[in-house]
């Protein structure tokens, strides 16, 4: 556990020197869980951006975009459910004064009883190598039974309180399973109560009930109420989806754990509108090609999990997610949801709108069902840097710290650098440099010795120097690093371009 809470720090303090994040306000002292977007961090973001909008938008036929506003009229919250059911069980220590999701106590409760089997099994595979049979293991052995027989008896006794809108049972459950709080060490609990999560704030001069506006939790339902018009417009035929990239807030309470939970954050959200009583072939479909999407990024399969949802959300009959062993531990990049007809009826209802589709293959009309692909940006971004993040003992005894990105999601994609400030160097390399900017996103930099630069690109995860030395001058080559191998290849200049063209490609990534 030490060693996961000094990767976070470690990514943290990484983050903020090289430019990828920092505090928002720092100055200030800062805003909690609110964050800002360096030079790095800003370019590694809108790369993600891009890369999920080509996979959606660009590569199927049936998929457009949409950028709705943040604000919505008030409506549409009420009927979403959001202003009634969007809260968290909220539960407080009477001795520390300190606030808890009660859900997320529970969860990091049955998490640690989870870790007790995983250490049992390392134990085993430790003790046996390849002689121990990890499945047999997990299916005979009485103590990994056991937990699995407590872990599915806190989880429905879980969902049956949630379910029953029972807090005082919620509170019954944290008593029994003897959590204290991390602060006091104490079990003096409150009740627990609901909180909603959507900021408030005015709309025009007048502060009054009747002007109060949200700022959106999620971005799909500017989708949803915008759904009719891009099928009309864009001559859309079921099934279709449309996606967005777009702001969201939640007034979160457990906001810590750096990037991981913000109060304002990015989705990347799409919608799938299909007939009804086809929604569970689009629901496994969805789940299938955004784990293919997650793996297109060459991330080590051990990162990921599949969790089904216990507890559903008021408007889904089916939901998983996607999780990721960020540096706290696995945790939620990705909802994958099947929202039923639910967003779609209810806005009909509080708008007096029709918005069925006349499906012509069956010559019927209906409301369509909704599968939604819903990944948080910032989260993603934390797991690929997280992964990324590589601390490496050299052959001469020096280290280096190297972010082993993506390479077509890397903030530079090459630094061009002359061996030294004479000869002409300088002027050769920004030659190519100046080629070079047209198509990616590169760095000049002259200063320091090579190692030096080396290092520095290497930390913000460029996958190529190009070095401009005497033999340039001569035969007009250069040599290319590669980022990983640390190996340096000589070419002509006139090969450059295409070598890149090659390396950089996202054609095999999406593919
Ligand atoms: N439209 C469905 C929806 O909003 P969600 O599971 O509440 O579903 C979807 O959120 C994704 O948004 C999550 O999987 C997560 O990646 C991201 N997300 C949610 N809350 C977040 C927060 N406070 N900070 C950063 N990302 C968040």
């Amino acid at each position: 556990m030490a060693n996961k809470e000094d990767n976070l720090k470690k990514i943290i303090s990484h983050s903020k020197e090289y430019g990828f994040v920092f505090q928002s306000s720092e100055i200030y002292d800062g805003l909690s869980a609110v964050y800002d977007y360096g030079q790095m961090g800003a370019e590694l973001k809108k790369n993600i951006k891009d890369y999920w909008w080509k996979a959606m938008v660009g590569m199927n036929e049936n998929i457009v975009g949409l950028d709705a506003s943040i604000f919505m009229h008030p409506t549409t919250w009420k009927a979403s459910g959001h202003v009634d059911a969007f809260s968290d069980p909220l539960i407080d220590n009477k001795d520390s004064n300190k606030r808890y999701r009660a859900d997320v106590l529970i969860e990091e409760h049955v998490e640690k009883i989870r870790l007790k089997t995983e250490k049992d099994v390392a134990k085993g595979i430790k003790r046996f190598g390849d002689d121990f049979d990890e499945e047999q293991f997990r299916a005979t052995n009485p103590n990994v039974l056991r937990n699995q027989a407590k872990i599915d008896d806190i989880n429905a006794r879980f969902k049956a309180a949630m379910d029953n809108d029972d807090l005082a049972a919620v509170k019954a459950l944290i008593e029994d399973l003897g959590i204290a709080c991390a602060i006091s060490g104490s079990k003096n609990w409150t009740d627990v109560k609901q909180f909603n999560l959507m900021f408030s704030t005015e709309i025009g001069s007048v502060a009054d009930a009747a002007n109060t506006i949200y700022l959106r939790p999620e971005t799909a339902q500017g989708i949803f109420v915008n759904y009719l018009n891009v099928q009309k417009t864009g001559r859309m035929k079921i099934p279709f989806g449309i996606a967005q990239i777009g702001k969201a807030f939640r007034n979160e309470i457990v906001a810590r754990q750096f990037i991981f939970r913000m109060r304002e954050f990015e989705q990347m959200e799409m919608q799938f509108f299909v007939r009804p009583g086809q929604e569970m072939k689009w629901y496994e479909h969805w789940k299938a090609e955004r784990v293919k999407w997650h793996k297109s990024l060459g991330i080590d399969e051990k990162y990921y999990r599949f969790h089904d949802h216990i507890k559903l959300a008021h408007y889904a009959n089916a939901a998983s997610d996607i999780e990721f062993d960020f540096p706290m531990g696995f945790k939620e990049l990705e909802g994958i949801h099947s929202r039923t007809d639910f967003d779609l009826k209810q806005h009909e209802e509080h708008s007096g709108k029709k918005l069925q589709y006349f499906d012509p293959e069956i010559n019927e009309s209906y409301v369509p069902y909704v599968v939604e692909t819903s990944v948080g940006l910032d989260r993603t971004f934390l797991a690929i840097l997280s992964a990324a993040y590589t601390e490496e003992k050299l052959e001469n005894d020096t280290e280096r710290v190297v972010l082993k990105l993506p390479a077509f999601l890397a903030p530079v994609k090459v630094a061009i650098m002359p061996l030294t400030k004479k000869d002409g160097m300088p002027e050769k390399a920004r030659e190519i440099f100046n080629n070079l900017k047209f198509e990616y996103n590169c760095q000049y930099d002259e200063k320091d010795a090579p190692g030096k630069r080396y290092r520095r690109q290497d930390a913000i995860g460029t996958p190529f120097c190009i070095m401009v030395d005497h033999q340039t001058l001569e035969d007009n080559t250069i040599t290319i690093r590669d980022r990983d191998t640390m190996e340096q290849e000589r070419v002509a200049i006139d090969k450059v371009e295409g070598i890149l063209k090659e390396k950089l490609d996202i054609r095999k990534a999406l593919s």
